[in-house]
């Protein structure tokens, strides 16, 4: 990318937590952000951040952040871009707090996805509705502002919906398979979910039913225009510790050959692709023709976590055309997707380079 010459000094609120460790794994490699500040709950607060973090990813605590002092969620004491992984209670308050004081809140949590007036970004699918910003700014009155990424799960069945859309959506009925990280940490008791599966996960079906329809949707002068697609969701969490797969029965309007299925999801590319964004995977959706993938063990962390694997392309006799999608959730579905933003942001003039 041209211009960008020094990496941005950047922050992390909920840095401790299973999504905050993700954000400081990808940000202490990144080109363009540099993790200087991290900030967390009063429990941790003072103390060195691989002190205060329960790190639970498979490679060390980077180096540059070991000794770094945790701070508190404070407006105005962290750099003008920061990242957000707080629980979502804590975001509630905390996220237009830092929007207030001036602080580009890029989030993970689910307070402000649906508002009508905040981005809910997948950067391939729809980069234009960073224009809610304006909206937003004047709403508000903010000199800082809110973009989200989606729910985990919701971004797998997202990205697979996208380039099927000139098809013509009309149903979609998937259920997930999803991974314990998903949970944060400490999560789901061992006890039930050793050799089990939990067919409830709070909120997340009807997440998923309505954050699909907005992300898909069109912008206009009166904001989003959810896209006309029904989506029935079961959500279950199963005994694997990351990579969240979904079973996806989908009702297409022009009725497409497999063959065509497959075609427009392994050629779709978005503008991460276009500006060649530091960790845009070449080709978003990787499709398998293997009879057994894909398979969270074997595939979740494709290009860095950030491909989603789709696998299984057949007939429906019910809805037409089904397949088995699998991404990673805090990588693809969190701290990635969060990244990700950051970066079209960062490319397209949204952020300063001071
Ligand atoms: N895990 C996933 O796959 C996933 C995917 C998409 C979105 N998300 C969303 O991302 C967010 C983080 O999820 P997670 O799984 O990383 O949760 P988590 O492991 O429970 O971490 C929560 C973080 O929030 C901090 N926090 C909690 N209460 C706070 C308070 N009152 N003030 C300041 N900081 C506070 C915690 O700090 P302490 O360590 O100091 O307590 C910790 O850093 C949630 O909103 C979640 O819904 C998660």
């Amino acid at each position: 990318m041209q211009g960008v010459r020094k990496r941005i000094d950047v922050g992390v609120l909920g840095a401790t937590g299973m999504v905050g460790q993700q954000f400081v794994r990808q940000l202490a490699r990144h080109p363009w952000f540099r993790p200087a500040w991290l900030a967390a709950s009063e429990r941790s607060e003072g103390r060195a951040y691989a002190d205060a973090a329960p790190w639970r990813l498979s490679d060390a605590p980077p180096e540059e952040v070991r000794a770094s002092r945790v701070d508190g969620c404070v407006p105005g004491r962290g750099p003008r871009l920061v990242f957000s992984a707080l629980d979502a209670t804590a975001a509630q308050d905390i996220e237009p707090a830092f929007a207030a004081a001036g602080h580009l809140v890029v989030s993970n949590a689910r307070c402000y996805r649906m508002d009508a007036d905040v981005p809910l970004l997948i950067p391939e699918i729809n980069a234009d509705h960073l224009a809610l910003l304006d909206r937003q700014r004047r709403a508000r009155g903010w000199r800082g502002a809110i973009v989200t990424n989606p729910n985990c799960s919701t971004v797998v069945l997202a990205m697979v919906l996208a380039p099927l859309r000139r098809f013509g959506l009309e149903s979609v009925l998937v259920t997930t398979m999803q991974a314990v990280s998903g949970a944060g940490y400490p999560g789901v008791s061992s006890m039930d979910i050793l050799g089990n599966v939990v067919p409830f996960i709070a909120n997340e079906e009807e997440k998923m039913e309505s954050e699909t329809c907005k992300i898909l949707g069109t912008i206009g002068d009166s904001g989003v225009t959810p896209h006309a697609v029904t989506v029935s969701a079961h959500t279950n969490r199963v005994p694997v510790i990351d990579g969240h797969t979904e079973a996806i029965s989908i009702a297409l309007k022009a009725r497409p050959s497999l063959d065509e299925v497959s075609g427009a999801l392994a050629s779709f590319k978005g503008q991460p692709q276009a500006l060649n964004l530091p960790t845009a995977p070449a080709n978003p959706i990787v499709v398998s023709a293997a009879p057994d993938r894909p398979q969270p063990r074997r595939d979740v962390d494709r290009d860095g976590g950030m491909t989603i694997t789709v696998g299984r392309v057949r007939r429906c006799p019910i809805l037409g055309v089904k397949l088995v999608a699998l991404g990673h959730n805090t990588i693809r579905g969190a701290a990635g997707a969060a990244v990700l933003n950051a970066e079209l942001m960062l490319a397209t003039g949204l952020i300063g380079e001071d």
